[in-house]
């Protein structure tokens, strides 16, 4: 059997924050839906944070309550950056949050209005509560990489404060260059420092592909052993406060390169293509990672055991 490959679709909501058009509920339900159809077993569907700062994620608690009815089985987790959106995911009936932490002290003043300090204290609190309460925990680092606003962080930076969130809970340390700038020599310097603090089963990379780098910082990570992965259907995404984080690592790019690499995603480009096209008639136009163009000029596809 092949070897498996965790992707977490995470067009709902990095991929939503920050469109222009607003989607209705049911819309993002059914891009849920089709998401799941398609293979996808893990969503970030939702962000639990001020609606005055993110308008797209105000409906996050109806998310999070029809996900049992669209996509039942499905691992669906909302991001809660502060303890006000621990308690509106919970009290939703979410079963899994994120908490994101940026590795510099702008990133997190710009993101959360916090500093360093107080930000990571936050994080280490919403950690130990969601445990408490009995949900799986993400736990993101932000800029790890590089950051828009104070340049390039060093690999040891990010895995000091995924050694905290480890020690205050997280199940999953998400490892985020946010601002898509990473090259792959840099992926694989962060995940060379992290070895020995990070367990690789607890790691995911989170990419942006602003420059390119998308598909070949995903290759870097895989080569270290990296296994989870965050990605985006249509390559959507992009946070509104980090200047130059442009669209997400494509899923479709991502399970294509799984595919030829003989990984095991569990997503078929079919219904991926489906709720891409759903998502464009949404959103109003064209989406598509690299390989979007290409899947769909193939004619062979449709029915092809391999997709
Ligand atoms: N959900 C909804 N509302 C929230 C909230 C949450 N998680 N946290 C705070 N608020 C509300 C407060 O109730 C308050 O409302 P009021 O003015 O009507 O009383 C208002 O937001 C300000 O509260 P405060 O605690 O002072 O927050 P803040 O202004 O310092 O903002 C965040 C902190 C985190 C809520 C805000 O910066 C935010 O939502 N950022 C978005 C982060 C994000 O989504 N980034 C992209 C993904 S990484
Ligand atoms: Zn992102």
């Amino acid at each position: 059997m092949a070897e498996r490959l965790l992707i977490t679709e995470v067009s709902p909501r990095d991929g939503l924050q920050n469109q222009a058009v607003r989607l209705p509920t049911e819309a993002k339900l059914e891009l849920i839906r089709r998401l799941h159809a398609a293979g996808v077993s893990s969503v970030e569907v939702a962000s639990f944070v001020s609606p005055r700062a993110v308008p797209q994620m105000a409906d996050a608690a109806e998310v999070v309550a029809g996900l049992a009815r669209v996509a039942p089985g499905l691992r669906g987790s909302a991001l809660t950056p502060n303890l006000k959106g621990l308690q509106r995911a919970i009290g939703a009936g979410a079963r899994e949050v994120a908490v994101v932490l940026s590795a510099t002290e702008t990133m997190n003043q710009r993101n959360i209005r916090m500093g360093l300090d107080d930000a990571a204290r936050e994080c280490e609190q919403v950690l130990r509560a969601a445990k408490a309460a009995g949900l799986a925990t993400r736990a993101y680092v932000a800029v790890a990489v590089e950051c828009p606003f104070e340049g390039l962080v060093a690999p040891a930076t990010g895995v000091a404060l995924a050694e905290r969130l480890l020690a205050a809970g997280a199940d999953e340390i998400v490892l985020a260059a946010t601002i898509g700038a990473a090259s792959p020599g840099q992926v694989r310097a962060l995940l060379q420092a992290a070895a020995g603090t990070i367990p690789l089963e607890q790691t995911a990379v989170h990419l942006h592909d602003t420059r390119g780098f998308g598909v070949a910082g995903a290759w870097a990570a895989l080569e270290c052993g990296v296994r989870r992965f965050d990605a985006s259907a249509g390559g959507i995404g992009g946070c509104p406060f980090a200047p130059g984080a442009a669209g997400n690592l494509a899923t479709e790019d991502l399970v294509l390169l799984a595919q030829q690499t003989g990984l095991d995603t569990g997503i078929r480009l079919h219904g991926l293509a489906d709720a891409i096209a759903f998502a464009e008639r949404q959103l109003g136009r064209t989406l598509g990672g690299r390989s979007l163009a290409w899947y769909r000029r193939t004619t062979h596809n449709e029915g092809d055991p391999r997709t």
